[in-house]
C-alpha cells in the first residue's frame, strides 16, 4: 500500500482563491485567474490543488460562511467556469481537492433562515438552538473562535442558537439524520461534478456534547492569547462520537474511485491520529500542523518527526504542513534564508506535503494598515496579531501593476518586495528559492525514497538535523543546518561516501562527499550514499 495512492506521493498546493490571480479586473482572486494559472503550478510540479472556498457567500469569513454549497459565488466565476477550471486541472494530469465546511454554513443559507423562523419549523434541528439559562444568560460558558460568547439570542423565537465561530456562522447540528444526508449530497454533488477530494474545515468540531456542559478553565490562559482560549474545548470539540461522522462522509468517498479526504484538526498528536479510525476508515490525512508550531530548532524538530512516526497507526499515511491561510507564513515565522531549510525539510519528510501559494517564493506576512484590514478576527480582536490578513496577500507574479496580480485595486495590498520578489524574476534567478521549490518537488518525484522510502533518524548536534530516507538500496542522508554558525554533517559510518543530490543554496549539486561535509549556516543538503 505504501506510496500507491496519488495523495501519497503527491505533492498538495493550497489556492485562497481571492489571492492567487484576478481575471476581470476587480482586484480578487477568481476561478478563471486559477486557469490562468495552471500552467505555472504543472511547471512547479504539484500534483494536486486545494482551493479554499469559493461558494456563495456574503464573506462574513471571507467563504467559510457559505449560502449555498452546491454554486459559485459571482464574485469568484460560474459553476460553467468551475467545470472549465476542473477539466483543465484534469488535462495537466492534476487534481483538485474542494474545501468542504460542513460544521456550519452562512446564516443566510436558506436552511438556516427556515430554522430561525419559528420553533415547529422543520429544520428547526438543522441548527443547535437552546434556552436560555433560567437568569436568561446563554445556556452554557461557551466561546467563540474570533472573539465573544457562542450563543446568539434569537428574540422572535426565545432561543439561543450556537456558533463556534462568528454570530453568521451558525453551527449545523450533526445528530440530525437529515443534516448529514444533506451534507453526503453535497459530497455527492461535487464528487460526480469529478472533483478527487475534499479538505474538510474544522472537523473536529462538528460534535458537541449532548449535554452542553460548561466547558472548564483553561489554567494556562493569559492576557495576549485569544480569548477562545480562556476555556479548553472540552465539551465543544473533539467528541468520541464525531469518528462515526468521518467514518460517514469517508464511506460517500469510498464510493468514488481514489477519492482523498483530508481533515483540518488543531489536536494534540494522541488526539490527532485517531482521526485515521480505528480501523483506518476516517480521515487518509488529518493534517499535521505539528511544525506551525514547532519551535524551529533541530532538536525540537527531530523530537516532532519522531513523536509523529511513533505516534502514527499501522498503514495510516503521514503529511506535513508549515503554513495555511489561517497562519503566519513561513518566512515570517522562522526568517527568510531559513525558509529554505524549511521547503527541503516539508519536501524530504516522510508524507504527503502541502504548501502554501506564496511559500515557493518565499513571501512574508504583509503588514495590514489600520484601514484596509479584511479578517473579523483582527476586528473583534484587535492589535493582538490574530489577524490573518498578513498571510493572504496577493501572489505576486511578475514586475509591473500589482506585480501582474489584478490590473485594478487588489483585495489586499501585495508584498512590498513584489517587484523584486515575484514568479517572473525568480523564475530568472537559478538560485531562488522558487528554483529550490522546484529542483526539490522535482527530486521528490524521481527519487522513490523521497516519496515512500523509510524515515530513518540519524542525530541531532546542535543546531544540526541528518536524517535517511531509504527505499531498497537506495539511501538518501538529509542534513539540515538550523544554525547561524558553519555546522559538520557526518555521514554514517557504513557508507563509504556520497554525492549531493541538492543544496539550499543551489550551487554544489554534484559534488563528492566522503566522510564529513561542512554545511553553510542556513543550509540544507541531500546527499546520495554510496555503498
Ligand atoms: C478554519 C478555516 O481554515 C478558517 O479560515 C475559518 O475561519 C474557520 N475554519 C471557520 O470556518
Ligand atoms: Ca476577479
Amino acid at each position: 500500500m505504501a506510496g500507491s495512492q496519488w495523495w501519497q506521493h503527491g505533492i498538495v498546493y493550497q489556492i485562497y482563491p481571492r489571492s492567487f490571480q484576478d481575471s476581470n479586473g476587480d482586484g480578487i482572486g477568481d476561478l478563471t485567474g486559477i486557469r490562468q494559472r495552471l500552467d505555472y503550478l504543472a511547471w512547479l510540479g504539484i500534483d494536486a490543488i486545494w482551493i479554499s472556498p469559493f461558494y456563495p457567500s456574503p464573506m462574513a469569513d471571507f467563504g467559510y460562511d457559505i449560502a449555498d454549497y452546491c454554486g459559485i459565488d459571482p464574485m469568484f466565476g460560474t459553476l460553467e467556469d468551475f467545470d472549465r477550471l476542473l477539466a483543465d486541472v484534469h488535462a495537466r494530469g492534476m487534481k483538485l481537492i474542494l474545501d468542504f465546511v460542513p460544521n456550519h454554513s452562512s446564516s443566510e443559507h436558506p436552511w438556516f433562515k427556515e430554522s430561525r423562523s419559528s420553533r415547529d419549523d422543520p429544520k428547526r434541528d438543522w441548527y443547535i438552538w437552546r434556552d436560555p439559562a433560567p437568569d436568561g444568560e446563554p445556556p452554557n460558558n461557551w466561546l467563540a473562535n474570533f472573539g465573544g460568547p457562542a450563543w446568539t439570542f434569537d428574540a422572535a423565537t426565545g432561543q439561543y442558537y450556537y456558533h463556534a465561530f462568528l454570530p453568521e456562522q451558525p453551527d449545523l447540528n450533526w445528530r440530525s439524520p437529515q443534516v448529514r444526508e444533506a451534507m453526503c449530497d453535497v459530497l455527492r454533488f461535487w464528487l460526480d461534478r469529478g472533483v478527487d477530494g475534499f479538505r474538510v474545515d474544522v472537523i473536529w468540531h462538528l460534535m458537541k456534547d449532548e449535554q452542553f456542559r460548561d466547558n472548564p478553565p483553561n489554567p494556562g490562559w493569559h492576557p495576549g492569547m485569544p480569548s477562545i482560549d480562556r476555556l479548553l474545548q472540552h465539551y465543544s470539540c473533539d467528541r468520541p462520537d464525531i469518528h462515526d461522522v468521518v467514518a460517514q462522509m469517508r464511506a460517500v468517498l469510498d464510493s468514488y474511485p481514489e477519492r482523498v479526504l483530508i481533515g483540518e484538526i488543531y489536536l494534540p498528536l494522541e488526539r490527532l491520529v485517531a482521526y485515521y479510525g480505528e480501523q483506518l476508515e476516517g480521515a487518509h490525512l488529518p493534517f499535521n500542523f505539528q511544525l506551525i508550531f514547532a519551535a524551529w530548532k533541530a532538536e525540537e524538530i527531530a523530537r516532532i518527526v519522531a513523536e509523529y512516526e511513533a505516534a502514527l497507526p499501522a498503514g495510516g499515511w503521514p503529511n506535513w504542513v508549515l503554513s495555511n491561510h489561517d497562519q503566519k507564513r513561513i518566512a515570517t515565522r522562522v526568517g527568510v534564508a531559513e525558509a529554505r531549510i524549511a521547503a527541503m525539510l516539508l519536501l524530504t519528510l516522510r508524507g504527503t506535503p502541502t504548501l502554501y501559494y506564496g511559500s515557493e517564493v518565499g513571501l512574508e506576512d504583509v503588514p495590514i494598515p489600520a484601514d484596509r484590514v479584511q479578517d473579523p478576527w483582527e476586528k473583534n480582536e484587535p492589535g493582538l496579531g490574530f489577524g490573518r490578513d498578513p498571510a493572504r496577500t496577493p501572489m505576486p507574479w511578475a514586475p509591473g501593476h500589482a506585480a501582474g496580480f489584478t490590473t485594478g485595486t487588489p483585495w489586499l495590498p501585495l508584498n512590498a518586495d513584489c517587484q523584486e520578489r515575484n514568479v517572473e524574476r525568480l523564475k530568472a534567478d537559478d538560485r531562488s528559492i522558487l528554483c529550490l521549490y522546484r529542483r526539490l518537488i522535482q527530486l521528490r518525484r524521481t527519487e522513490p525514497a523521497l516519496d515512500r522510502g523509510a524515515y530513518v533518524h540519524a542525530h541531532v548536534e546542535g543546531d544540526l538535523f541528518a536524517y535517511e530516507r531509504r527505499h531498497g538500496d537506495r539511501r538518501l542522508l538529509v542534513g539540515l543546518n538550523f544554525g547561524h554558525n558553519p555546522q559538520t554533517l557526518t555521514l554514517p559510518a557504513d557508507a563509504a561516501g556520497g554525492r549531493v543530490l541538492l543544496s539550499t543554496h543551489l550551487d554544489r549539486e554534484g559534488a563528492m562527499v566522503a566522510q564529513t561535509v561542512a554545511l553553510r549556516p542556513a543550509e540544507g543538503l541531500i546527499v546520495a550514499l554510496d555503498g
